[in-house]
Order: C-alpha cells, then sequence, then structure tokens
C-alpha cells in the first residue's frame, strides 16, 4: 500500500467511490449510445460481443486503472511518471496520461453536444412538443434543433455550465456531493421507465430483438464497435478511473469496487434497452437510426403512449443526469493536472470549460454550416464519435495494461491490491496476455488484415 496522499482529497466511504464511479460509467454510453449500435449491428450478437469484451478486456483495465490511480494518487499524467520512476523506467510513459487528457477533451465536445439535445428535451417533453406526432414528424423536430447553431449551443453551453459548477467545488464537496444525489436518483428514474415500458410497450419484441443471436449479421466492423463501446462505457482509456482511484481510500477493495461497477454498468446497459426498445416495437419505429435513434423515433412512442410527455420528460431527465455525472469524471483527469500545476481548481475549470466549449462549437457546425465537410462520408461528429471511442480508448488503455502488466513490479501490485494470490495472478495473466492481444486481433480484424489473409 502506497503511503501516498493525494492532494485533491479523499472519497469519505466505499460508497461514495462506488456511487462516482457507477455515476462515470453509466452514462449517454448505456443510454444513447449502446442501444443504437445494438440496433444497427445486429442486436443480440452484438450483444454478446460486447459482454465478452467487458470480462476479458474492459474489466481487468478498470482493476488496473483505479490500482495505479491509488498507487500514485496524482492526475493520470503524474501518476504515470511517477510510477514509470518508481520502478525505474522511462518517465515518458507520462505521454499515456496526456493523450489521455486530449481524448477526453474530443469526447466532451462531442458529449456535451449530444447531453445537450437531452437537456432540450426535456423541455420540449413538458411542453408537449411532440404530443401525437409521427415519425416523420420528429425526425423533422430533430432536423430542426440541429440545424439550428445557436440553440444548439445555448444547451450544451448549459450542459457544460453544469458540469464545470460540480469539478470546480472539488472532489468531496462538488463530485461527492453530485454523486450522492444524481446516482439513487438515476436508479429510481430508470426503474420507473422499464416498468412503464414493459406495461404499454411491446416487451416480447424487444426481448426477441435484443436477444436472439444471428452471427451473421455481425461484421469485423461491428467487434471493434463492440470492444470500443466496452472501453467507452467503463470509462476507459483516458485516466478517469485512474483519478477516480486516486480519491480511493487504502482500506477498501479495489476488486470488489472494479467488480460492481462493471456488474452495474452492464445492468443498466441492459434496463436501458428495456426501457426504450419496447416503446419503439409497440409503434413500429425505426430502430437502426443511429445516433438520433432516441431523439428522432423514441418521442413518437412517447407521444402517442398513455402520459407519454411525462415520461417522455423522466426518459430525458435520466439522460440527462446520466450525462452529468459522467461528463465530471472526462474533465478531472486534466483538471486534476493543472492543479498539480499550481493553477487553483476554479481557474483550471475555467481553462479546460473553455477549450471544450470551443470544441463542441465545431461539432455543433459541423451538423449544421459546416455539414458539407465530411471524410469519407462522416461528418466531424461522427469522426469524433468514432475516432476517440473506437481508436483512442482501446489505444489508451492497451498502453494502460502494458504499463500496469509489464512496467509495475508484481510485488508493487501486490501491495496495493491487497487480495488473493490465485485471482491476482488470474487478473495479471488476462492483463499481460489476453487483454493485449485481444485489443490488437480486433484491431486488425476491423482492418479487414485477418480476413484478407485467410
Ligand atoms: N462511461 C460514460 C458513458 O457511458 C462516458 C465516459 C465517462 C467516458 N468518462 C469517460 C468515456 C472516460 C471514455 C472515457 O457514457
Amino acid at each position: 500500500m502506497s503511503e501516498r496522499k493525494s492532494i485533491h482529497g479523499e472519497w469519505s466511504s466505499g460508497m461514495a467511490f462506488f456511487l462516482a464511479a457507477t455515476g462515470s460509467a453509466i452514462g449517454l454510453g448505456n443510454i444513447w449510445r449502446f442501444p443504437y449500435l445494438a440496433g444497427e449491428n445486429g442486436g443480440g450478437a452484438f450483444m454478446l460481443v460486447y459482454l465478452a469484451c467487458i470480462v476479458l478486456i474492459a474489466l481487468p483495465i478498470l482493476i488496473a486503472e483505479i490500482t495505479l490511480g491509488r498507487r500514485g494518487r496524482e492526475s493520470p499524467l503524474n501518476t504515470f511518471r511517477r510510477l514509470a520512476l518508481d520502478e525505474g523506467r522511462s518517465r515518458a510513459w507520462a505521454g499515456v496520461g496526456f493523450i489521455g487528457m486530449l481524448s477526453g477533451i474530443i469526447i466532451l465536445s462531442f458529449y456535451s453536444v449530444v447531453a445537450g439535445w437531452s437537456l432540450e428535451y426535456i423541455w420540449l417533453s413538458l411542453r408537449g412538443a411532440y404530443q401525437g406526432a409521427s415519425a416523420d414528424r420528429t425526425d423533422q423536430l430533430f432536423s430542426m434543433l440541429t440545424s439550428s447553431p445557436w440553440q444548439q449551443m445555448f444547451w450544451y453551453t448549459l450542459f457544460l455550465a453544469l458540469t464545470l459548477i460540480i469539478v470546480a467545488r472539488g472532489v468531496r464537496k462538488g463530485l461527492e456531493r453530485a454523486v450522492w444525489i444524481m446516482v439513487p436518483l438515476l436508479f429510481v428514474l430508470l426503474a420507473m421507465l422499464v416498468a412503464y415500458a414493459l406495461v404499454v410497450g411491446d416487451a416480447h419484441a424487444a426481448i426477441v430483438y435484443l436477444y436472439s443471436v444471428d452471427f451473421s449479421r455481425l461484421s469485423g466492423h461491428a467487434v471493434l464497435l463492440a470492444m470500443g463501446h466496452s472501453f467507452f462505457t467503463l470509462s476507459l482509456g483516458i485516466g478517469a478511473m485512474i483519478v477516480y482511484g486516486a480519491y480511493m481510500p487504502n482500506r477498501l477493495s479495489i476488486m470488489r469496487a472494479a467488480i460492481s461497477v462493471a456488474v452495474a454498468d452492464t445492468v443498466v446497459a441492459v434496463l436501458a434497452g428495456l426501457a426504450i426498445f419496447p416503446l419503439l416495437f409497440a409503434r413500429h419505429l425505426p430502430v437502426a437510426q443511429g445516433p438520433k435513434l432516441i431523439f428522432a423515433s423514441l418521442p413518437a412512442a412517447f407521444g402517442s403512449l398513455p402520459f407519454g410527455f411525462l415520461f417522455g420528460a423522466a426518459f430525458f431527465a435520466l439522460l440527462t443526469l446520466a450525462a452529468w455525472t459522467s461528463a465530471i469524471s472526462i474533465i478531472e483527469p486534466v483538471v486534476s493536472w493543472l492543479v498539480e500545476l499550481g493553477w487553483s481548481r476554479p481557474r483550471s475549470v475555467l481553462a479546460v470549460g473553455s477549450v471544450v466549449w470551443m470544441s463542441s462549437m465545431l461539432i455543433d457546425f459541423s451538423l449544421n454550416v459546416w455539414s458539407g465537410i465530411t471524410w469519407q462520408g462522416r461528418t466531424l461528429f461522427d469522426l469524433f464519435n468514432f475516432v476517440s471511442s473506437d481508436i483512442m480508448l482501446p489505444l489508451g488503455g492497451l498502453l494502460i495494461a502494458l504499463f500496469a502488466g509489464w512496467v509495475i513490479s508484481e510485488r508493487s501490485l501486490r501491495q496495493e491490491l491487497r487480495m488473493n494470490r490465485g485471482a491476482l495472478r488470474l487478473w495479471l495473466w488476462v492483463l499481460r496476455y489476453v487483454t493485449p492481444v485481444g485489443v490488437l486481433l480486433i484491431f486488425l480484424n476491423a482492418l479487414g488484415l485477418i480476413r484478407g489473409a485467410l
């Protein structure tokens, strides 16, 4: 166990860590991204590959991130540098922390735009804006929103401001206090929405769709998406879980904490599917709509179901809450690093916030005034979403796995993890061999190299 203390403070209990890390993990990924990815890539088969990636690739890295964080007790960048020096290795490992911060900024810039849509939809739901509307009409409503740069800007600026206020208040007074309220509320809302969907929706069709496994619909690219999403949904690859681990009290078991977070996150992804698809199927709405699934199709379902405007508002409130507790974890790695450079927390938050706000503006414009600018048919929004989650996160994760598995000595890991020797060996073996090889194979497969060679 390391004697180091974090200058940023510490979570007050195991529950506080669990809520913070679960709040980070559960986000747009579970409720917005996962359903549309599963919808587009063949339902059940995609789900199975995703689960395999969670167990064999993401969970071992989650354990590694928390362990590194708690041992270094600094921002991800400084943690990498310090732990590498401890082991007599190159300080260049700090570069992994640096790339992570960049990925975080890219992710947050489209994340906040989507969270902004979600905020606006709470308001639209309460106003009854899509009451009785057809799917074409709700699709149009959504296009109107994304084609108006200023309206969109208003909402993501509001979302970013809400996020920055919490981070500016620090670990105990900001992050911890926020998650104590928001995460339990999130579970209550989700339970309510699942119950609603099962009562008024077509649960049977949803279950057949989500759980019938048809591997013929699964491409190499889909496997890459499933892996990228396993990183995205557990907040891996940028150091978010490193920094949350840096605030974790020494007495807590890392293994137990990591498993609880992964289980809670997966349960929420499954429940989110059960809250959404029965409604879509009940109204025969299109399910393979990509990133606009939740905003273009789902409102048409709410608009024609009993108390739809209320449950619609609850749904988008859930989505906003989930995004909010995640967004704070995406910028904390950068903010904590600036604080370690000697800046005050409010100033660091303002600096990071301005950069993110400007790159959100790029994303905003890419959907309207600059929508003509594309690269291989993808807008900047699609590119940021794809490149960060499906390329940068797995690469970051791969480097983290190599660092924890091969650079840090087994003795140091044992001191920090303090667990049963057999379980530790198993984890380390998976982290050293299975995880990196898995990431590489999936990359090659997506590039078509393996299939080309066969
Ligand atoms: N896990 C969150 C979600 O599912 C998003 C998120 C939070 C994230 N922190 C992150 C993604 C760090 C990647 C890296 O929506």
